[in-house]
């Protein structure tokens, strides 16, 4: 069911499958642009980049496939109500005008995640609970009982957006966040979100180092310091074209929904299954950490994915590691003094900055993610890009370091 506003009034509608209608993909600081990209490679029509989301449009089937698919998504959106509201009692009123009942079976559960900004509603939980009642008092009305409240597992997550007075209701098709892949058997103390890591792969350019070593041009990916193997794990997802949610079982939204269709699910996910593998790719994935716990967790992360005949790990600290021979690509997530304590950071990013001097050489692209900003300056490398971005709560910067001849010669020669 499309519900859609016409001249400020909800009206709905029932699709088809192959109905196009309009999506909207969260996403993190930065990772628009790369998410745009995966969504259009999926097939989808009229991607437009937002702030944190990019809106597009397509059939039930790409909805199956975003979820399935997207790397660098959080969640996939179907908006299915717009329409203005100046205060609560408006807010109710159109709410309460939405034939609910035509997804919602009265038996059935759900919930509302809400954001608003603007002066006219200002609390974002109000206006939730003013949904709600208007969605439960329509139910009481015309059926004499009401669907309940689940904030787990629900049949619907709704999300209520209001910005000023413009009020959109969308229902969430993925249900949890689509970070949560499904293969983390153990983690380190501070791992890094699977979205995250994806995209920063992704901005480092991967996804084109991939093809390259496809076509004889070896590049191998190295992260010198892999906690629980987030980064190592994406990365060997994307060079083995395993789609994002293979682990995660059955657990999306969409599953939980009356025009679910089981059928298309299954040919959606078999189409994508079948590409796993079809990628080349004669590279090598390594992976460092001076925690010896860590590691262990590490590998039965990848033995969990049956990715640790494709990942080789090393324990100890990165100044004794060389990276794999040939050119490499290095994305690594250092500690930053927050969730990991370290004695001398500053000392500890000079030695980063060192060793990708005098380890590392020509051959490497470094990356690295950080939210110390004083420590970062200690690298003693001046960052050919600085792209801002989010990890968790934390403001960080994704920094790009291009390496020259030299300076490993130098070392050396010594
Ligand atoms: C922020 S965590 C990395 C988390 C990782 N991205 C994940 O998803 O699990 C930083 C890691 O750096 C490691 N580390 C700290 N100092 C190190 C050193 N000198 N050499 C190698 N690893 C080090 C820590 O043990 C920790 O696992």
């Amino acid at each position: 069911m499309i519900i859609q506003k016409e001249r400020g009034k909800v009206v709905t509608s029932t699709p088809s499958p192959r109905e196009k209608f309009k999506m909207v993909a969260k996403t993190m600081v930065s990772l628009e642009e790369v998410l745009a990209d995966e969504l259009r490679a999926l097939g989808a029509e009229n991607v437009e980049v937002l702030t944190r989301a990019v809106e597009f449009e397509g059939d039930m089937r790409l909805l199956y496939r975003a979820n399935y698919c997207c790397r660098t998504a959080l969640a996939i959106l179907k908006p299915f109500a717009e329409f203005e509201a100046n205060n609560d009692q408006e807010l109710y009123d159109q709410v309460y005008k939405i034939r609910w009942e035509k997804m919602l079976d009265v038996d059935g559960t759900f919930m509302i995640d809400s954001t608003t900004s603007g002066e006219v509603f200002t609390h974002s939980y109000y206006a939730a609970l003013k949904t709600k009642d208007a969605i439960v008092d329509r139910f009481r009305r015309n059926f004499g009982k009401r669907p309940s409240i689940d904030t787990d597992q629900p049949n619907y997550k709704l999300n209520l957006h209001i910005r000023d007075n413009h009020v959109t209701l969308l229902m969430n098709s993925s249900g949890d966040s689509l970070h949560k892949r499904g293969y983390r058997q153990g983690v380190g103390v501070a791992p890094i979100n699977e979205v995250l890591a994806a995209g920063l792969l992704k901005l480092a350019g991967w996804t084109q180092a991939i093809k390259q070593s496809s076509n004889q041009a070896i590049i191998n990916f190295y992260d010198p310091m892999c906690g629980s193997g987030t980064m190592l794990i994406e990365a060997a997802m994307m060079a083995n074209c395993i789609p994002a949610q293979y682990y995660r079982g059955n657990n999306f939204g969409f599953m939980r929904w009356k025009e679910f269709n089981l059928g298309e699910w299954k040919s959606v996910k078999a189409e994508e299954d079948r590409k796993i593998g079809s990628i080349d790719f004669e590279g090598e994935i390594w992976g460092n950490d001076i925690d010896e716990q860590v590691i262990q967790q590490c590998e039965r992360n990848l033995e969990y994915t049956k990715l640790h005949h494709d990942v080789m790990l090393h324990i100890g600290d990165f100044v004794d590691q060389e990276p794999p021979e040939g050119r490499t690509l290095i994305v690594t997530n250092p500690p930053y003094g927050e969730r990991i304590k370290v004695e001398d950071l500053n000392a500890m990013y000079e030695k980063l900055g060192d060793t990708f001097k005098q380890k590392y050489g020509k051959d490497c692209d470094v990356w690295l993610i950080t939210s110390d900003f004083e420590a970062m300056k200690h690298i003693g490398l001046h960052p050919s890009k600085k792209i801002p971005v989010q990890n968790g709560s934390l403001d960080c910067r994704f920094l790009h370091f291009e390496l020259y001849e030299g300076s490993k010669k130098a070392k050396y020669a010594e």
